[in-house]
């Protein structure tokens, strides 16, 4: 097959929702319906457990369970989907956000009586930054929710998305009868689990028809008839560009649980999500199709067996054909590597692959030579972009508890701020350690590992700051003079970044007025 047929082939994209709204249940159902998994509850025991947030052994155990379902592939209808999984917990949002740099589309799980949730605004606002196309999912019809027009209007308020249904339900909770599917114009009827052998489909082209009364009674017929005129008038016909330029965003309403809804989704998102896109570089538009190979580290996984020091790096392949025992340029480096294990994620099992293409994940065993960001390529200078770090939102110092294990301790500092456990920051005026996370569980992670990986112990010191943004300037001077000024808030990051650590809201709008030329990010890309 040439490179464009299998480019073509694939569909790479993440579920993204915030814990509980059903993204495990979801992505349980695809992989279903790919045949990647016989049973329900394979995914699911995976996932990180709500309830035990605070122990860290079984983060720790999760952790390692959850390389094997990062990437889950399979192949549906001839194209070959891969699903990134996204961890849950909003402490690993960071994670979360860099894995939205390796996809190409996403769908986004809305319970329907909890509507807009925190988590997922944030992670909604990553992929509008990005343009990436999204589809919305609305879950949980088989209970009591939300007004479908109250929740399409929060969702255009609070995400900022532009919305078109393709599909309506017909009552919710105990009246729940199913969806019209607007795309296919087919009536979807509802039966609950276990009463169901396969969903119930039938070709309706115009609910007009008296036939709709049959279906689901009177009542519901006249309701759906109403709604679906407010649908057609009130939102824009469906148009495939401004879904692929991330300008509308088509909305699915079902029961995950029930296996409903289900099946639409993917069928849609099967002839709608894009393939593979090109990708920019600091240097030029990277196109998948081209023969050269390259491909970018978005995520690196420790190895949970601690007598076991290597680590697998996630590798998004951009362009061109990766092949195993090939050597390529590990650009940061400056040096040629080569793979002999590389590994496919089918599903839930790991396999040595063969050959890779655009839109891929290729597990790299590594023993220490990767970060997040790094590129792979035939020999070309290529630096991708949009891989950022953000603004950490909790601080701490870092004490050194043993000092006969000082280089342990770095060590293993600089190993898990490459992984992008957590990012460290070094005071200009004192050189003390800090460590910057997105969410406090971080620091008891941190606290575990170093521990039983790198034989090294530390303390935390609490510290009270607002948020830790990078600084530039073009004028030198200025820079100078921020630094000099404000030794005491200022500090390096791992790459040798200016940061300014801003105590508080009003410290951060004062140090922008008074230092004018400064411009102050709140991610590393800039
Ligand atoms: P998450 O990954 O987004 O955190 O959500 P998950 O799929 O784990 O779903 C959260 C809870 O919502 C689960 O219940 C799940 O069974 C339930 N759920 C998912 N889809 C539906 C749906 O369509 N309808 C209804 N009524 N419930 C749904 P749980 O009690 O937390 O877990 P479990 O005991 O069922 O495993």
């Amino acid at each position: 097959m040439s490179l464009t047929s299998e480019i073509q082939k694939r569909r790479t994209f993440a579920i993204v929702s915030h814990p509980d709204a059903g993204k495990t249940t979801l992505t349980e159902k695809l992989l279903l319906f790919g045949g990647a998994i016989q049973e329900a509850g394979a995914v699911k025991s995976n996932k990180i457990k709500r309830h035990a947030t605070s122990d860290f052994m079984d983060i720790e155990r999760q952790r390692g369970i959850s390389v094997a379902t990062s990437v889950m592939a399979f192949e549906y209808e001839g194209l070959k989907i891969n699903i990134l999984d996204t961890p849950g917990h909003q402490d690993f949002a960071e994670d979360t956000y860099r894995t939205l740099t390796a996809v190409d589309s996403v769908i986004v799980v809305i319970d329907v009586a909890k509507g807009v949730e925190p988590q997922t605004e944030k992670l909604v606002e990553v992929c509008r930054m990005r343009k990436t196309p999204i589809i919305v999912f609305i879950n949980k019809l088989d209970r009591e929710g939300r007004d479908g027009f109250d929740l399409l209007d929060e969702i255009e308020g609070k995400l900022g998305l532009h919305v078109k249904p393709l599909s309506w339900p017909i009552g919710m909770g105990q009246r729940f009868k199913g969806v019209y599917n607007l795309y296919e114009q087919k009536l979807n009827l509802f039966q609950p689990h276990g009463k169901r052998k396969q969903e119930e489909v039938i070709e309706f082209k115009d609910v007009s028809d008296p036939a709709l009364d049959k279906h689901v009674g009177e009542s519901a017929a006249e309701e759906l008839r109403e709604e679906l005129e407010i649908v057609t008038t009130v939102y824009p016909k469906f148009d495939r560009d401004a879904y692929l330029a991330g300008d509308i965003s088509p909305v699915f309403f079902g029961s995950a649980i029930n296996n409903f809804g289900v099946k639409e989704l993917l069928d849609c998102f099967i002839q709608i999500a894009p393939p593979p896109k090109a990708r920019q570089t600091e240097e030029r538009l990277v196109t998948p199709d081209e023969n050269n190979f390259s491909g970018f580290v978005f995520k690196i996984h420790a190895n949970m067996d601690p007598k076991h020091r290597d680590r697998i790096a996630f590798l998004r392949i951009c362009s061109g054909k990766f092949e195993r025992n090939t050597n390529y340029m590990h650009v940061r480096k400056g040096k040629k590597m080569k793979f002999s294990n590389p590994t496919a994620f089918m599903a839930s099992k790991k396999s040595i692959l063969e050959e890779a293409y655009p839109g891929d994940i290729v597990g790299l065993y590594d023993s220490g030579n990767f970060k997040i960001g790094d590129t792979l390529t035939d020999g070309e200078d290529l630096h991708f972009k949009g891989i950022p770090s953000f603004s950490p939102e909790q601080f701490r110092y870092i004490n050194n508890a043993n000092p006969l294990k000082s280089k342990q301790l770095d060590k293993g500092l600089q190993q898990l701020t490459e992984e992008g456990v957590a990012q460290l920051f070094v005071k200009e005026d004192n050189n003390r350690k800090i460590i910057g996370t997105v969410g406090a569980l971080q620091f008891e992670v941190i606290q575990y590992r170093l521990e039983h990986e790198y034989g090294a112990s530390c303390t935390y010191e609490p510290m009270p700051l607002h948020k830790a943004c990078w600084i530039t300037s073009d004028d030198n001077e200025a820079i100078r003079k921020i630094v000099s000024q404000r030794k005491k808030d200022i500090a390096r990051d791992k790459d040798g970044n200016l940061v300014f650590m801003a105590e508080s809201a009003w410290a951060l709008k004062m140090a922008q007025e008074n230092f004018p030329k400064i411009e102050f990010h709140f991610t590393s890309e800039f």
